[in-house]
């Protein structure tokens, strides 16, 4: 019989992505996937640094493993992804619990790692090999699914001054473009319609290995027949260029949206966290994809409470937000990571600032969220469907080609992934509607 698995994913796309290799690796080796705990046989934690906040939900579910490893035996527990190629063997040491820590670039050896395990012997690999073998692993991917992400680089070489992701991960390496086309076409042929783009800064793509471009790229992605929806991410502001840009205008099958993280609006902030563009350039991005895709939407991400951070640098935050009106953003409190520049760096901001802005920005971003919502009432959008609503089974869920999300109520008779739906309602963070004239 099957061994089950059981994998939590606490990071980024990167990550999840990650955890579908494991998947199909540990699948190879006679394991299933299961959602429930209690059902596992191995219990594998992919684990994410950005932030302190993440250290401790890791925490906490490898303290409640140790009660779960004992309830049985023959139960393992592995622990994988950016905290494992940080803490490496010391992780093992100070939790004996844990049988198998594999690093970032390790996961590829997971299969090795959990018969060796087994075999009770010695489990752990955390070398900064530059092994991207696991690249030739298609992660696992539901039945039926529509949507899939697709690696087309791994690593970072920009060390923002706050940012622990290039320690972690290693430098940046780009995905041969043949592989990532092959990867493509065979998951169009399993039925996706939709694939997203994954790197830490995919405007780099290629430079370093002479590869094609990554506007070039796109261009042969946008060729793969089946293929009606492509989006990528993350785009830094600074290696955006004019053509790319173009790329919104040329290729119709590039969703009208663009998570381009800003992390601040003021130019002393930018260049403290080394970011390398200032507020007025970044803007001049956002106009000119406007121009060349009207209509496209925007997120971002942002710190607030770097070192040194002002309230006026603050207000300066709040008026690029006036000015961009984002679809929708991610905001966090600055959050020392050891290694890092900032970390080191003088002018902490007091917690309590930290948090009264962050409080201040995301009421601002929640009226922004609202607005955009609220301008898609009445029209009729193209959804592609993610599965039931988690509300109401009896209605589906799905995005807007600009990334919203949608729950509606389905016209019965119909099955493609694609439905024609009609906004009747918007609320805070989702729209409601009804496919092919049904009423909400
Ligand atoms: N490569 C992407 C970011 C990946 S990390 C980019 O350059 O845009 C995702 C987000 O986490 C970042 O955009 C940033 O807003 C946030 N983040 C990273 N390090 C952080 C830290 N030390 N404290 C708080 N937020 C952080
Ligand atoms: Fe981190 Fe900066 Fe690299 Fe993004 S670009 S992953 S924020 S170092
Ligand atoms: Fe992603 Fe977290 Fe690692 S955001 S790259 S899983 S540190």
């Amino acid at each position: 019989m099957s061994k089950r698995v059981y994998i939590e994913t606490f990071g980024c796309q990167m990550n999840a992505v990650d955890s579908a290799r494991m998947l199909s690796l540990l699948e190879a080796v006679d394991y299933r996937a299961t959602g429930s705990i209690a059902d596992a046989d191995l219990v594998l934690l992919n684990t994410c640094v950005i932030r302190e906040k993440a250290d401790q939900k890791f925490r906490s579910a490898l303290g409640h493993l140790r009660r779960w490893k004992k309830a049985r035996g023959g139960r393992l527990v592995a622990v994988g992804g950016c905290l494992a190629q940080q803490k490496g063997t010391s992780l093992s040491d100070k939790a004996p619990h844990v049988d198998i820590v594999f690093g970032t670039h390790n996961i590829a050896r997971l299969p090795e790692l959990v018969r060796r395990a087994e075999e009770r012997r010695p489990s752990v690999e955390v070398d900064f090999t530059g092994d991207t073998s696991h690249w030739d692993v298609l992660p696992y991917l539901a039945e039926g699914a529509a949507s899939a992400m697709v690696t087309i680089m791994q690593g970072c070489d920009n060390y923002c001054a706050y940012c622990i992701v290039p320690y972690v991960r290693g430098r940046e390496i780009s995905r041969p473009s043949a592989e990532i086309l092959d990867e493509i076409r065979s998951l169009a042929d399993r039925g996706v319609r939709e694939v997203i783009l994954l790197g830490q800064n995919v405007n780099s793509y290629g430079k370093k290995e002479g590869e094609i471009s990554f506007s070039a790229l796109l261009r042969r992605i946008a060729r793969v027949p089946g293929i009606a929806r492509i989006r990528f991410l993350t785009v830094h502001a600074r290696d955006l260029d004019s053509e790319t840009i173009g790329l919104f205008e040329e290729v119709a099958t590039l969703c009208p949206h663009i998570h381009l993280p800003i992390q601040a609006g003021s130019d002393r902030i930018l260049s403290a966290m080394g970011r390398g563009y200032t507020r007025e350039e970044y803007l001049k991005k956002v106009h000119a994809l406007r121009r060349a895709r009207p209509g496209i939407a925007f997120s971002s991400d942002f710190i607030v409470g770097f070192p040194g951070e002002e309230e006026a640098d603050f207000r300066n935050t709040l008026s690029v937000m006036e000015e961009v009106r984002y679809d929708s953003c991610f905001s966090f409190r600055f959050s020392p990571r050891p290694g890092t520049r900032a970390a080191a760096m003088a002018s902490i901001v007091p917690a309590e600032t930290a948090s009264e802005r962050l409080y201040r920005l995301q009421s601002l971003q929640d009226r922004h969220t609202r607005m955009r919502l609220a301008a898609c009432v009445g029209e009729e959008m193209e959804v592609l469907v993610e599965g039931a609503s988690a509300r109401d089974s009896a209605r589906l869920s799905g995005r807007t080609r600009c990334y919203k999300v949608v729950n509606f109520s389905p016209d019965a008779a119909r099955q493609e992934p694609f439905r024609l739906v009609r906004i009747r309602s918007a609320g805070a963070h989702s729209l409601s509607g009804a496919e092919g004239g049904l009423h909400d």
